[in-house]
């Protein structure tokens, strides 16, 4: 006899809005985490975290630069770092007590301890072992590593380690251009570091539209951090006054080093699986270390599933919650869906970039005739009031059709703006659809509407 209707390992935003669906819609729920707190990478080590840091610093950066221009005297704040990582962890208790009791609400019983599956129909947690009729992983992903650079989360560290450093560093260099290496390395900058990104690639954030990326490169380096692009990094030492970090230019293969105080790796995460025994359930896994899903998000073994960064696609908590949702409603016999076409991905940078859908370089690659309507946040009164004028709205649609095929905005809650293009899209609505629609004045929404105008005959204020 099954103890329970659905067991979900992982309390991360996978797993627990997964075991909080699976409440609602009636089915007896446990959840397996082994962290002392709910809420996986996102709530404890990851996005909400260095969101408080951002806005933390992101106040600092305004009273320095912005603040004398509106007429606000006086010196700017000192930085309280040991206040300021205790704000950070305040925010950090109030969100993860916050899914405690959502668990309490829903009566979803929290096993605490670390999950495996010792056969299909059996979780143990610790010595217990509990029955369910259905297994849904969300262990998600953990920092991957470099060879020849070794972590001690002190001097050189992952972006765990940099929430929580003894002291803001003199100079950090920060190995990998991507999400993580550009959210905190923009922390830091703000609170006074010199920061150098080191990239692979020739370009900051890869895969991203490629406007975006050159705008957003030239707003950092005005914001005080450095670029070294083209570059592999060899390794990391740690002597007496810091760390040094050995790259190779990838045009001339010269070998340079980066003397620091402290490092920080952001080199992408790799899923997370290990001790749950999947191995010996025959569960298929992939190259990269994802476990294998059909459609319906279940493993080769009937009545396993699984969810969020474990499996293939984007690593962004959202993605994992849709499939959480999804996952549940399938398990209770309802159809349950993802739209793997429209997940929005956001930069939490300043300003912040989102985007959705096609690049233009992708619809380029595909030979697809499309439109593209640009409008800069210049044009914007709303931007120009709030010191947000860089950056612009991109908006991209089929020639023929004129539906939406894509959107990349970098300008002021460009992570709140993207949705309206979601749901456009979700809907597929032309562009005119979102250019005919009454957008309120003076908001920064109208640089989206302008977007669109300009997919048709042009935008208003440019
Ligand atoms: P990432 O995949 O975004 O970027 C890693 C970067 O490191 C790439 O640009 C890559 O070319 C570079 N790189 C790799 N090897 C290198 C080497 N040897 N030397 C120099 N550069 C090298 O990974 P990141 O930033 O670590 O983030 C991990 C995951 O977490 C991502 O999937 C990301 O989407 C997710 N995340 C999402 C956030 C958000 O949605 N705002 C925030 C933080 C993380």
């Amino acid at each position: 006899m099954a103890n329970y209707d659905v067991i979900v390992i992982g309390g991360g935003p996978g797993g627990y809005v997964c075991a909080i669906r699976c409440a609602q819609l009636g089915l007896k729920t446990a959840c397996v985490e082994g962290r002392e707190s709910l809420g996986g990478t996102c709530l404890n080590v990851g996005c909400i975290p260095s969101k408080a840091l951002l806005h933390a610093s992101h106040m600092l950066h305004e009273s320095m630069h912005n603040f004398t221009k509106m007429g606000l005297g006086g010196t700017a704040p000192d930085v309280d770092w040991k206040q300021m990582l205790a704000y950070k962890d305040d925010v950090i208790g109030q969100n993860t007590k916050g899914i405690e009791f959502l668990f309490k609400k829903n009566k979803i019983d929290w096993l605490k301890g670390w999950g495996s599956i010792p056969e299909a129909g059996k979780v143990a947690v610790g010595d217990e072992i509990h029955g369910t009729s259905n297994i849904v992983i969300a262990t998600g992903s953990e920092p991957s590593s470099l060879p020849g650079v070794e972590i001690d989360e002190k001097t050189v560290v992952t972006s765990t380690g940099a929430l929580e450093l003894g002291k803001i560093p003199k100079k950090m260099a920060v190995i990998g251009a991507g999400v993580i290496g550009l959210e905190l390395g923009s922390v830091y900058a703000r609170l006074g570091t010199e920061v150098t990104v080191i990239e692979f690639l020739n370009e900051i954030t890869p895969g991203m539209d490629g406007d975006v990326q050159k705008t957003l490169q030239r707003i950092l380096k005005k914001q005080g951090l450095s670029f070294i692009l083209g570059a592999a990094v060899q390794n990391t030492k740690v002597v007496k006054t810091g760390a040094k970090v050995v790259y190779r230019l990838r045009k001339d293969d010269s070998e340079h080093v980066l003397n620091t105080d402290t490092v920080l790796l952001a080199t992408g995460r790799r899923p997370y699986s290990a001790g749950l025994g999947l191995e010996k359930l025959g569960i298929e896994m992939s190259a990269q270390g994802q476990i294998k899903t059909g459609g319906e998000l279940q493993t080769g073994i009937p009545g396993i599933y699984a969810i969020g960064d474990v499996i293939d696609g984007p690593m962004l908590a959202h993605k994992a919650e849709d499939e959480g949702m999804a996952v549940a409603e399938i398990i209770a016999g309802k159809r349950g869906h993802v739209n793997y076409d429209v997940i929005p991905g956001v930069i939490y940078t300043h300003p912040e970039v989102a985007t959705v859908g096609k690049t233009e370089e992708q619809l380029k690659a595909e030979g697809r005739a499309h439109k593209a309507g640009k409008f800069s946040f210049m044009g914007n009164g709303r931007a120009k009031a709030a010191f947000a004028g860089e950056g612009f709205v991109k908006l991209l649609a089929d020639r023929d059709t004129d539906r939406i095929l894509g959107c990349h905005i970098i300008g002021p809650s460009a992570g709140d703006l993207i949705h309206e293009v979601c749901v456009a899209m979700e809907f597929g609505a032309s562009a005119e659809d979102l250019a005919l629609t009454c957008h309120a004045h003076p908001t920064f929404s109208e640089a989206v509407r302008e977007s669109a105008l300009a997919c048709g005959d042009g935008p208003i204020h440019s």
